[in-house]
């Protein structure tokens, strides 16, 4: 909670600071150029009338970090001047808010990965860098008129070219998405697919569907949330549900490799401009799963239908049945259903992001009151083509008796199938003198059965694989560590 109140601190000082470069900018530019510029300023201001607020630029996959090619809405010949391929699909690329005015240092490595996969692609990024660059609360007001103009070059291009729009694919991050959002809502004819990465909050949590992006703005509107971490109702990544498919990546908060205390270090040894790195972390890691699901077709990572993130850390929600089960990024298979979708998935700290699941349920039983016991449990698993070892088995309720516990258990390697399992119980804290009596009493009786594992139960959610044992676990008594194992099916 400290933490969170802190972070929110940071994002008024944030937003502050920012109104505070522009107007010092401003007042620079007053100062030395006001007089000097003013015979040209009627001129600058009927240029400014005429000239587009989005700019087209198709890159060109040997040189993905250079607009060398603008596509302009009116003029055909610009088309075949970029090379512009009308049976091929079409990627627009929208970017978000911006302090530097400059693109972001994701935007080359997404371009490359789009040509890496779809090497006949246009891949188009719309340049609204200009509207962007201001404060977050007018960007945000010029969203709906950037998300017009590329409405209208959306509409030019299919009228131009021919081009079947379930070829085209927008992907807008974070105020991007909302502007790919009015994008498709403008667009006469409906646009295939908008992903929106990690779409903006501030200004869009709870507003009506026609004011931020919305399954209505495209066939299939697919979402990764991964910034959903909020305060006092201020959240960078919009927490709620937005599209057919919304993905919540560890719970769409708190990315692995994300170092919040870290990136708060560097605030306070290097000033408030470090901020972005600690945004930009976890805002960001919804472009670099996008672009990771590109680059490794192989290993594509699973995502997984669920109530709550709570409901799936406990493994509960490892089903692939009914389309409950689906691929993170680009090959997210297009589901549609009256409502949306929300879908849960842990990820590595890095690419490949992927991880694989576990669901693992455990009986235990005992004659005395589990409630007060906190062991460290830990599981190993032996596969085909790999080990994983002393994965903790995160408890997230009171132990109770004669109960079947669930648990979710996450490896970073591929164990192939699994071949067996090591469950461990280690005491870690003390027990009640009454607990600790009664336990070692019943050890002395020769009546040594603290607590016995009935049941364990695994599921590999990614292989949907099922794995059990009935037979009755070895007896584990205080602090000692006890093993169960199960050998094959
Ligand atoms: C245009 O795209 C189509 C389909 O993706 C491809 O077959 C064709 O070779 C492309 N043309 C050029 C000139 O790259
Ligand atoms: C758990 O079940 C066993 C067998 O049914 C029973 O003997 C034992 O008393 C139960 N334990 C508790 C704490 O209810
Ligand atoms: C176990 O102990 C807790 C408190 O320590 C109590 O609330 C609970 O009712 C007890 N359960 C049983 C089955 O006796």
């Amino acid at each position: 909670m400290r933490a969170w109140q802190l972070w929110f601190l940071c994002f008024v000082v944030l937003n502050a600071d920012a109104q505070k470069v522009t107007s010092l900018e401003e007042d620079l530019a007053d100062a030395a150029f006001g007089n000097f510029l003013d015979p040209l300023k009627d001129l600058f201001d009927e240029d400014e009338h005429h000239s587009a607020i989005a700019k087209f630029s198709l890159r060109n996959p040997s040189h993905p970090d250079d607009d060398l090619c603008y596509i302009v809405p009116g003029k055909p010949e610009t088309l075949a001047a970029c090379a512009f391929n009308s049976s091929s699909k079409t990627f627009l690329v929208i970017h978000g808010w911006t302090l530097s005015g400059m693109f972001e240092s994701w935007m080359p490595k997404l371009v490359s990965a789009l040509y890496e996969r779809e090497r006949t692609a246009n891949v188009v990024v719309v340049d609204w860098l200009s509207s962007a660059q201001n404060h977050y609360v007018v960007a945000v007001q010029k969203t709906k008129a950037v998300g017009r103009e590329i409405a209208r070059f959306i509409d030019w291009i299919e009228e131009t070219t021919n081009l079947p729009l379930d070829k085209l694919h927008l992907i807008g991050y974070s105020l991007g998405a909302h502007v790919a959002g009015f994008a498709g809502n403008h667009a006469s004819n409906k646009v295939g697919r908008i992903t929106g990465l990690d779409p903006a909050g501030p200004d869009f949590e709870g507003e009506h569907a026609h004011r931020r992006l919305s399954p209505d703005d495209a066939h299939f509107v697919d979402v990764l949330h991964t910034y959903t971490r909020g305060s006092l109702g201020l959240s960078i990544g919009i927490q709620q549900p937005i599209g057919h498919v919304d993905i919540y990546p560890n719970g769409g908060s708190f990315q692995p490799g994300c170092n919040m205390r870290g990136a708060l270090e560097k605030i306070a040894n290097f000033g408030i401009f470090a901020i972005n790195d600690a945004v930009k972390c976890e805002h960001e890691r919804s472009i670099h799963l996008f672009i990771d699901s590109l680059l490794n077709e192989q290993e594509p990572a699973k995502a997984y239908q669920c109530g709550s993130n709570d409901v799936f850390d406990r493994g509960m929600c490892l089903s692939c049945r009914k389309g409950r089960c689906n691929t993170v990024g680009y090959s997210t298979s297009q589901i549609r259903r009256p409502h949306s979708i929300q879908m849960y998935t842990k990820t590595r700290a890095s690419m490949p992001f992927r991880v694989y699941h576990y669901q693992l349920k455990i009986h235990f039983s005992s004659k005395v009151n589990m409630s007060e016991m906190e062991p460290s449990l830990t599981a190993s698993l032996y596969g085909t083509k790999g080990e994983a070892e002393n994965l903790e088995l995160k408890l997230k309720e009171r132990l109770e008796t004669n109960r079947t516990h669930s648990f979710l258990l996450v490896t970073e390697t591929d164990i192939g199938d699994l071949l067996m399992l090591k469950f461990k119980w280690t005491e870690t804290n003390s027990w009640s003198v009454s607990n600790l009596l009664k336990m070692v009493s019943s050890w002395w009786s020769g009546n040594a059965d603290g607590v016995e594992v009935h049941k364990i139960r695994i599921k590999s959610g990614e292989t949907q694989q099922k794995r059990f044992s009935l037979a009755k676990g070895v007896v584990c008594v205080w602090f000692y560590i006890c093993h169960w194992s199960e050998g094959g099916t």
